[in-house]
């Protein structure tokens, strides 16, 4: 295995909570109530996909797409008003130990994440550095489960997918890296994140030796 590569939201940090915070805040002004459980859907799922499960959620039906639209900018300011405050404690446990270790081993590493707003979580986090590639949803045109964005991350390290290795929280990251060929790590639930081929709770006392082993590479 010759490079690492990461989903951001849910592996590296945990943005879920600005997510949540900031559709919440929509639901209300729309006139709904948005819960915690109905977060879950949106994980791993592109912004406007996030926006359509929440009128989903509240009923909405014949949402005009310049509503749609208006909609989603209002929650993405909200959202960027939390993540611009983020700090290098917001950093999952294990993640700077684990990234710097496989660094120090020769592994390239490389961001994967349908988040537009990964360069700006990346820079308040101090993590941009770590990361050979960074590959977000400015870049890609297709979401997860398409492989789309995995891919070019191996191109723009310059390895083969067969040389990766796949860290993700969710299900459709999980059927991506399996369509791009690649090896999946899992961060959460073997219930949810089944179809990988391992899954772990988080990084903390995590080795890439242990790691490939416990994957038989
Ligand atoms: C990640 C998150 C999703 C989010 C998506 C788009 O995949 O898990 O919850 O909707 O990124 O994020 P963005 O920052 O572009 O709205
Ligand atoms: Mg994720």
């Amino acid at each position: 295995m010759s490079a690492c590569i990461f989903d951001l939201d849910g592996v590296l940090v945990d943005t879920a909570k600005y997510h949540y915070l900031a559709w919440k805040l929509l639901a209300k002004e729309l006139g709904f109530d948005f819960l915690e459980a109905d977060n879950e859907r949106l994980k791993g799922v592109s912004r406007m996909a996030s926006l359509e499960i929440l009128l989903e959620v509240g009923g909405m039906v014949n949402v005009s797409e310049a509503d749609k639209w208006a909609m989603a900018d209002k929650k993405n300011k909200c959202y960027v008003a939390y993540i611009s405050r983020m700090t290098p404690d917001e950093i999952l446990p294990g993640v700077p130990d684990f990234l710097h270790e496989i660094k120090a081993a020769g592994v390239k590493t490389a961001i994967g994440s349908a988040s537009r707003n990964a360069g700006l979580i990346l820079e308040r986090t101090g993590l941009a550095s770590l990361f050979d590639a960074v590959i977000d949803g400015n870049k890609i045109s297709r979401a997860k489960p398409d492989p789309e964005v995995f891919l070019s991350g191996a191109r723009e390290l310059g390895v083969d997918p067969s040389e990766c290795v796949v860290f993700e929280d969710a299900a459709a990251g999980i059927e991506a890296a399996i369509r791009a060929g690649m090896k999946s790590v899992g961060l959460g639930h073997p219930s949810v994140l089944y179809k990988a081929d391992l899954v772990i709770p988080g990084f903390e006392a995590m080795h890439w030796n242990k790691l490939q082993s416990l994957m038989n590479l």
